[in-house]
């Protein structure tokens, strides 16, 4: 794992990243943790505004997972906050290892201002991302398709996929890889077989 703090200590070597965005409290770590199926290699917190750097991750010699600071956190110092912004806008402008991101929301609420400024700074930037709705254990199925479907014409209208997840029950999590090996595999520097 590498931490990064500022733009200089971004890894190197070219491999394809997959960027985990969102709110925080939103999942972002949780998933990471998920996905690679280790207990706490991103840290996990009932404390909003945990994540502070943007910690990228190695899977194998394939590809990095970079989970990001959340947004949206009022405690957070506003010196703090745009330092972050600066943090996370300086990482996706122009990041050419950068192959999918991870666009991240709480499936029972309702789209933020910050989630509509994510939005507009990815379509703007034209980077490809995929909406990834959290905390899919919390909802009955009837329930979760129509918040999802609602995502897909919304918020998700524009997005490469939807895709539903939980954390904690595992559920999305298959497709979710094959989307981030499909965009790492067919990344410039991509090895994934
Ligand atoms: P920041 O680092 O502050 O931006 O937060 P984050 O987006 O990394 O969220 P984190 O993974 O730390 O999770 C926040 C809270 O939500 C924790 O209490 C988690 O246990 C809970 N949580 C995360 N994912 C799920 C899920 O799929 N289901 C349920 N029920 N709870 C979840
Ligand atoms: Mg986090």
């Amino acid at each position: 794992m590498v931490s990064a703090a500022s733009p200089d200590q971004f890894p190197k070597d070219g491999l394809p990243e997959i960027a985990f965005l969102g709110r925080s409290n939103v999942g972002k770590s949780s998933l990471l943790n998920v996905l690679t199926a280790q207990k706490n290699l991103a840290r996990v917190s009932s404390t909003p505004g945990r994540t502070r750097w943007v910690n990228f991750f190695r899977y194998g010699s394939d590809l990095y997972l970079a989970d990001l600071p959340g947004y949206g956190y009022a405690k957070v110092p506003e010196a703090v906050r745009l330092s972050w912004e600066h943090l996370v806008t300086s990482y996706m402008v122009d990041r050419a290892p950068l192959a999918l991101c991870l666009f991240l929301v709480d499936v029972r609420h309702d789209p933020t201002d910050g989630d509509a400024t994510l939005r507009e700074f990815l379509e703007q930037n034209g980077l490809r991302y995929a909406l990834v709705a959290t905390k899919a254990d919390k909802l009955g199925r009837g329930e979760l398709a129509r918040r999802v479907s609602a995502l897909q014409k919304g918020l998700g209208a524009r997005a490469q996929d939807v895709v539903a997840v939980s954390s904690q029950t595992g559920a999305g999590t298959d497709a979710l890889w094959r989307l981030i090996r499909t965009a790492a595999v067919n990344h410039p520097k991509g090895s994934m077989a």
